[in-house]
């Protein structure tokens, strides 16, 4: 299966241009959500002054539209403008429209093309690459889903100028994420980065995104290297279900930030790997992330999710966890008493 890469364009005028080289002569949706609409939107107006598209989708911002619901509402109105397989769906917004969007098209008359167009930091460096879309059922994160790979991947630094600080740290995580995963060079410069000002350089954004296309290359359809991605998701993405249904929602990236220090403590109670380095990621987490944590779920409002978590084979629970900076490990059965234990040590 060809992954497909990222594209990295520097203004708007090669933005256009690369729309127009993948998209001249062929119809095509744009899919958005009402606050990327009023951002974004502009930004894109060289290439529609000449392309028109077949119509604007708007979809409600944010995890409440990657839902069931929302996918029939798009297939539906699919039928009706009569798409097909030579139109393209181009998702413009975060990792919400990406995966939503991501997840329609391929599921609609079993796989139209898609183009991502990622407009906030979290979807540049990760959402958007490596085909993995779907939407929640239940609370569940991402239960139903595909694997599939986007036509085209455009990503347009500027569009994340307007994100909220809130949603820009969020991005950090996943930033942060690809780091410790690869240790060296990346991890260094991260740290010394954002230790200083606590933003990243478009350099580092393409070399964290170009991290994850080359783990996805080796392992496309998530069987074996592929899982060590999920570094902080088993506790993270237990901590989005349990938040929900709150009317203020805890973006994506805070609370992975947060489940990546639970479970480096955890692997530090399981005594997993060096001890020395698994406390530096520790306080570099915590020092960054803890001021954007707010009100976090108890353990007795998490621990539901974590027997859901879609990575759990067989009723064993299965982390992604650190060894050393460079070094994850995919680690299954792990006593609860011991996730309970790291769980409560930040966030009883
Ligand atoms: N498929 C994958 O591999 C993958 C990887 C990581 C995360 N995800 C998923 O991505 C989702 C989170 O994505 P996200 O963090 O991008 O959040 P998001 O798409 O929900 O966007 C967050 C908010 O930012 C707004 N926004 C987006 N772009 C903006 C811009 N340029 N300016 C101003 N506001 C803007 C949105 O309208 C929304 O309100 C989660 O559902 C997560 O599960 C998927």
């Amino acid at each position: 299966m060809k992954i497909t890469k990222p594209k990295f364009v520097r203004n708007e005028q090669a933005l256009s241009l690369s729309l127009v080289r993948q998209l001249a002569g062929r119809r095509f949706v744009i899919l958005t959500d009402e606050i990327v609409a009023e951002h974004c939107m502009p930004l894109l107006a060289v290439f529609l002054q000449n392309h028109q598209p077949l119509d604007i989708i708007e979809v409600e911002p944010g995890e409440v539209s990657k839902s069931p619901e929302v996918c029939i509402q798009l297939w539906d109105h699919f039928i009706e403008l009569g798409l097909n397989k030579t139109d393209v769906v181009v998702c413009l917004g975060g990792g919400s429209v990406c995966d939503l969007g991501g997840f329609v098209a391929k599921t609609y008359k079993r796989g139209i093309p898609v183009l991502f167009l990622p407009t906030t930091l979290l979807a540049m460096t990760d959402a958007s690459i490596g085909g993995k879309n779907g939407v929640d059922s239940l609370d569940v994160k991402n239960v139903i889903g595909t694997i599939s790979q986007p036509e085209a991947i455009l990503v347009y630094p500027s569009f994340y100028e307007t994100l909220t600080r809130r949603q820009y740290v969020s991005g950090l995580a996943e930033v942060v994420k690809h780091a410790v995963i690869s240790g060296g060079e990346l991890w260094n410069d991260v740290k010394t980065m954002l230790s200083n000002e606590h933003s990243i350089s478009l350099e580092i954004l393409k070399r964290s995104a170009e991290f994850k296309y080359s783990i996805v290359k080796q392992d496309p359809f998530e069987k074996d290297l592929r899982r060590i991605l999920n570094f902080g998701h088993t506790i993270g993405h237990a901590i989005e279900s349990a938040c929900m249904n709150r009317a203020d929602q805890l973006e994506h990236g805070i609370a992975v930030a947060a489940g990546m220090l639970v479970e480096t403590e955890l692997a530090i109670r399981l005594k997993l790997g060096e001890k020395k380095e698994l406390d530096e990621v520790k306080e570099f987490i915590r020092s960054g992330f803890q001021d954007y944590w707010i009100e976090m779920p108890r353990w007795n409002e998490i621990s539901p999710f974590l027997e859901q978590d879609k990575k759990i084979k067989a009723k064993k629970n299965v982390f992604a966890l650190p060894f050393s900076i460079g070094r994850l490990e995919i680690v299954e059965q792990v006593p609860v008493g011991d996730v309970e234990k790291a769980y409560n040590q930040f966030f009883s």
